[in-house]
């Protein structure tokens, strides 16, 4: 698949897929909406002591590091689950330049260049747990998310030869706290925005678990309060969608 890097608004690249006429993220602003509608929005309204994060669409691994300095900053231990169908390359990754190689991360034992962190999230092995600092522990997962199905509160794939039913994710026990939803559009991906996905992580989350997407169509907001969710409609990222939703898992719903 051809993928072109873009300069969007706020100076942070994403990619575009010509194939789908679609970007990884809005072009008002790549980093400014992955910190609003995920960290600020998302991560920093969970009241988990040690928040479980499912991620639909890990692509570019944005959302994951802007996690992973958010847990270092807080001192929240975060478990990360990242699941992607189509992995991209770190040669492509790293010419986005999220990064600058004079950057330093701070954690509670030690202080080291951001840039070596960041190639280790995408380099990592898939399918294992990697605890990347002292507050952060990724688990990126090759699947197809319109596989997934909840069985008796376990995670099961269709396909029994995919690689998900050997790993930890397939036999998951705990539940999630925070889901991030970011797939490609409704109009360009409507396989990902089905009713049987936002049934399956409505399950998939904790009592008081939430979900955050860029995208607050009426149809999508239906869907999700047809899974069971209360739905929130939010101001978007400055410069940016004018409404981003925000899901709850509340007690006494479904
Ligand atoms: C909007 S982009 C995600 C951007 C990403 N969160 C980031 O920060 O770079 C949507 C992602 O969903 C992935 N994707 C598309 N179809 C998928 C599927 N059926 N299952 C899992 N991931 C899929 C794409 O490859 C892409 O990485």
């Amino acid at each position: 698949m051809k993928i072109i890097i873009e300069k969007t608004d706020d100076g942070s690249a994403t990619l575009f897929v010509p194939e789908l006429n679609e970007h990884y993220h809005s072009t008002k602003g790549a980093r400014t909406e992955s910190q609003h509608i995920f960290i600020e929005m998302g991560l920093k309204a969970s009241a988990s002591t040690a928040p479980r994060i499912l991620e639909v669409g890990f692509g570019t691994g944005l959302n994951a590091w802007l996690t992973l300095k958010e847990a270092e900053q807080s001192g929240r231990h975060i478990h990360y689950t990242g699941l992607e169908l189509y992995p991209l390359e770190w040669q492509t990754i790293e010419q986005l330049g999220y990064i600058s190689n004079d950057e330093q991360l701070t954690t509670s034992d030690r202080q080291q260049p951001a840039i070596e962190l960041f190639k280790q999230l995408h380099t990592s092995p898939w399918g294992k747990d990697v605890q990347l600092t002292p507050h952060f522990t990724l688990q990126k997962v090759e699947t197809d998310v319109n596989k997934l199905r909840v069985e008796n509160g376990e995670l099961r794939v269709d396909n029994a030869n995919d690689s998900v039913v050997n790993s930890p994710f397939s036999t998951l026990h705990s539940p999630f706290n925070l889901v991030y939803f970011d797939a490609f559009a409704p109009e360009k991906q409507p396989e990902m925005w089905s009713q049987e996905l936002f049934n399956c992580l409505f399950v998939l989350l904790d009592e008081g678990g939430i979900l955050t997407t860029y995208c607050a169509k009426g149809v999508v907001r239906r869907m999700l309060q047809t899974a069971g969710f209360t739905v929130e409609r939010l101001p978007g990222p400055p410069g940016g969608k004018r409404e981003i939703l925000r899901a709850r898992k509340t007690r006494n719903e479904k």
